[in-house]
């Protein structure tokens, strides 16, 4: 679970306060109608007060939550990386400091690129009120990438739901910009078969310039999950508050957010053996995990509950999280399904 914290859900519905719910209703809709049918990149979807409350209200607490969740991946890889510097590019307002700063408090210097003026306005009134001083300390920049990210040299560099909203000529270009004088980078993308074709392209470009792949992936060879019938994506629930269903026109007290990413590393962390690619399928007395393993292959391994502690962590596995074979008693069946 990464829901956002008390204190981020707290300013925020102050912050939305001042916005009629018709109003931001309407804007939700002309976002969601934007990003399906695409968008005009020299008018930012972004572009007014209400779009950015709008934003922030039906999607700042996914994107806080996707972000948060891949970040804890990297920590639980990489106990030793402790980021006094973090650069967030694209960051609308501001979750990934957010989620950044909860999940390493040695963050001390922060500065975000964006290039609405308004959601600068909005993101760093939120910061303002964060118990934390490198976020409330944050730097907000406006600026336009285009190819180059004029960003200082940074412990942790990270972009999220934003690479897809530059012009395809453009990614490969801000990829290797991003990852100049980042010991760590993470970028995030929708859990979309367009959104993981991104991440697999910056991966492989990534790995080509010499970095080293964290996460999810448990090795750094050729993506074996390509193509329009499967993506490699991740899931996080949260809560809805009231406004957001309101403004949502949603029903339900949840959401799952789905999320592609891929974290690199100027150093070499130890990797995870293997990663839980799905929800895990529980029968009576069997649980069925897909997995990617270090051998780059996707996996399906039934565990049986003869298996006694392996049973018992495989219970408790979910999607997403790195799976650690216990015992090899030769009663797991791993099949390679690629
Ligand atoms: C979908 S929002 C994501 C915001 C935030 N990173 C998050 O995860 O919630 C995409 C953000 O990227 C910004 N953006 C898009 N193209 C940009 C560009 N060329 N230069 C700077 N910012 C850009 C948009 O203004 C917007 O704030």
């Amino acid at each position: 679970m990464a829901a956002p914290p008390q204190d981020l859900r707290d300013v925020l519905e102050e912050a939305l306060g001042r916005f009629a719910v018709p109003e931001l209703t309407r804007s939700v809709q002309s976002i969601i109608a934007q990003y399906r049918e695409g968008f005009d990149r020299a008018a930012p979807v972004l572009g007014s007060e209400t779009a950015v409350a709008a934003y922030a209200a039906y999607r700042m607490p996914a994107t806080y939550a996707a972000v948060r969740t891949a970040l804890n991946h990297v920590a639980a890889l990489a106990p030793g990386f402790a980021p006094e510097t973090h650069v967030d590019v694209g960051g609308g307002t501001g979750s990934a400091v957010w989620a950044a700063s909860d999940v390493w408090p040695t963050l001390r210097q922060v500065s975000v690129l964006e290039q609405s003026p308004s959601a600068i306005g909005f993101g760093k009134r939120l910061a303002k009120r964060s118990p934390t001083a490198a976020v409330r300390e944050a730097r907000w920049q406006q600026v336009v990438i285009d190819r180059a990210v004029p960003k200082p040299p940074a412990d942790l560099v990270t972009m999220s739901y934003a690479l897809g909203e530059l012009s395809p000529a453009a990614q490969e270009d801000v990829v290797r910009s991003l990852a100049k004088d980042a010991r760590v980078l993470v970028i995030v993308e929708p859990g979309t078969p367009a959104g993981h074709a991104r991440i697999i392209a910056a991966r492989d470009l990534l790995i080509e310039l010499g970095a080293h792949v964290v996460a999810p992936c448990p090795h750094d060879r050729e993506c074996s999950i390509r193509g329009a019938q499967d993506w490699c994506h991740f899931s996080v629930r949260l809560n809805r508050g009231a406004l957001h269903r309101q403004i949502k026109d949603g029903t339900l007290s949840f959401e799952d957010e789905k999320f592609s990413y891929i974290a690199v590393s100027a150093e070499r962390w130890p990797r995870a053996e293997s990663r839980v690619l799905r929800h895990p399928q529980k029968r009576k007395g069997l649980v069925m995990l897909r997995l990617c393993t270090d051998e780059g292959q996707v996996a399906d391994l039934t565990v049986s509950k003869r298996q006694g502690e392996t049973y018992r962590a495989a219970r408790e596995v979910a999607w997403g999280d790195e799976w650690l074979p216990r015992e090899q008693d030769g009663r797991a069946t791993t099949d390679a399904t690629r």
